[in-house]
């Protein structure tokens, strides 16, 4: 096995990580919030000293007036999520952008929503939630294809189930908990027309997509976890040009016309491009610092972060089964590195005292229950030596049987 120094001595990417705040020890939980880079804070000090200098003026002038910044944030997402800028629009949270998708494109003439049994839970809220609205019920019109025993999903059972139904369906790129990838392409092309709105939370910023050329009907994801936009930072939608005519189930006046929007009229003249989803004022503050972390995304570009991903996620595989196999570790996420998206997720009956006795000695991965494990190494700052240490530090602590000696967690999903 090719050691962590010689890795890290051929990545083109290692100089990026002084790009960022990193806090002591080895961070894995990019994930879940991705570090501070000082392009993201530079961006979000201009949004506060324009604030400070021009206050009202701040929407119209300065270097990044208010009023384009949602728009200028689709322009730097676009070349990760292989569209258009149009095709984006940037603002909301990721949970109120899937209700503007469902509300939007579900319709009448799909009773059905069909999502996958390893959904994060605000997409299954979100579904029953929307179903309800319409007077459907959960128990009759919410159809939950699950995982198969080794906790993967098939895309073979995924696929007839959407195809068969009348339903808009809500899917993951990246599975949250196994980091399994699924390929959007070979399901979109199989389900015939059935539209499917794909939670790419997990995925955006450090898989590439191509959304226009493999037809993607539906995205939507955050902006904290790989887009390194800051707790709370504002998410994104994209909806495929053929379908963008639709006026928004939940309009609001920020999707007129920007041309047009302060008429004032009593009617509502949607904007040609995305930005008709958006939906009231732009959390401006939980925006700005996105322009800073996506301009650093681009600087690296996508295919070299994949590639460096890859690397990452494969060298943590292989020191694992050398590693953490005898302590009766497991590992869920795919072997296949097209199945795998950037994170990997190692279980044992003991992952949230794992993960507690990790954080005390400075190695930060996450738990999900009820026994999983997930290490996320974020190629723009997370090294391979970081990998082996933190690979290195479960197995003392498994080696020395210290967890078995820990409280139980009281703080399991942290
Ligand atoms: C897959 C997935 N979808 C949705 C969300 C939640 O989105 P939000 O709370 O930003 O609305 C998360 C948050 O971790 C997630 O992992």
């Amino acid at each position: 096995m090719t050691t962590a120094a010689a890795l890290d001595a051929a990545d083109d990417l290692a100089g990026f990580a002084a790009e960022f705040a990193k806090p002591p020890g080895v961070y894995l939980d990019g994930n879940s919030l991705g570090l501070l880079c000082h392009a993201a804070e530079a961006t979000l000090r201009e949004a506060v000293e324009a604030w400070r200098a021009l206050a009202i003026r701040g929407w119209t002038e300065g270097s990044t007036p208010w009023f384009g910044m949602a728009r200028e944030a689709a322009a730097r997402l676009a070349p990760l999520l292989g569209c258009d800028p149009a095709d984006v629009m940037v603002g909301n949270s990721t949970t109120v952008n899937l209700h503007q998708l469902l509300a939007t494109f579900r319709g009448l003439e799909r009773p059905f929503v069909v999502i996958d049994g390893t959904h994060f839970p605000t997409d299954r809220y979100a579904a029953e939630s929307n179903l309800r609205l319409s007077g459907g019920t959960p128990d009759e019109h919410l159809v939950v294809v699950p995982p198969e025993p080794d906790r993967l999903l098939d895309e073979d059972r995924l696929i007839p189930e959407v195809a068969e139904l009348p339903c808009l369906a809500v899917l993951p790129s990246v599975v949250y908990t196994t980091g399994q990838l699924l390929d959007m392409k070979r399901v979109t092309g199989a389900v015939g027309g059935t539209l499917i709105a794909w939670d790419c939370s997990h995925s955006a910023g450090v898989v590439p997509h191509r959304f226009r050329e493999d037809g993607i009907d539906l995205a939507f994801g955050c902006g904290y976890k790989y887009l390194n936009g800051g707790p709370g930072a504002a998410a994104w939608l994209y909806v495929h040009p053929r379908l963008r005519d639709r006026l928004p189930g939940l309009a609001g006046w920020f999707g007129c016309d920007p041309a047009r929007q302060f008429e004032m009229a009593a009617t509502f003249h949607p904007a040609a491009d995305a930005g008709r989803f958006q939906i009231g004022t732009p959390h401006v503050f939980s925006l700005a610092p996105l322009l800073g972390s996506l301009a650093v995304l681009n600087d690296a570009g996508i295919d070299r972060i994949r590639a460096k991903s890859v690397a990452q996620t494969r060298f943590l595989i292989d020191l694992a089964r050398e590693r953490l196999g005898r302590h009766g570790v497991g590992i869920v996420t795919p072997a296949d590195p097209a199945r795998r998206g950037g994170h990997v997720t190692f279980t044992h009956p003991d992952a949230a005292k794992l993960s507690r006795a990790l954080r005390a000695r400075g190695v930060v991965p996450d738990f999900r229950p009820p026994d999983m494990l997930r290490f996320a190494p974020a190629p723009l700052y997370t090294s391979f030596a970081e990998c082996q240490a933190a690979v290195d530090t479960l197995a003392g602590i498994l080696a020395d049987d210290a967890h078995h000696r820990l409280p139980d967690a009281d703080d399991l999903v942290t």
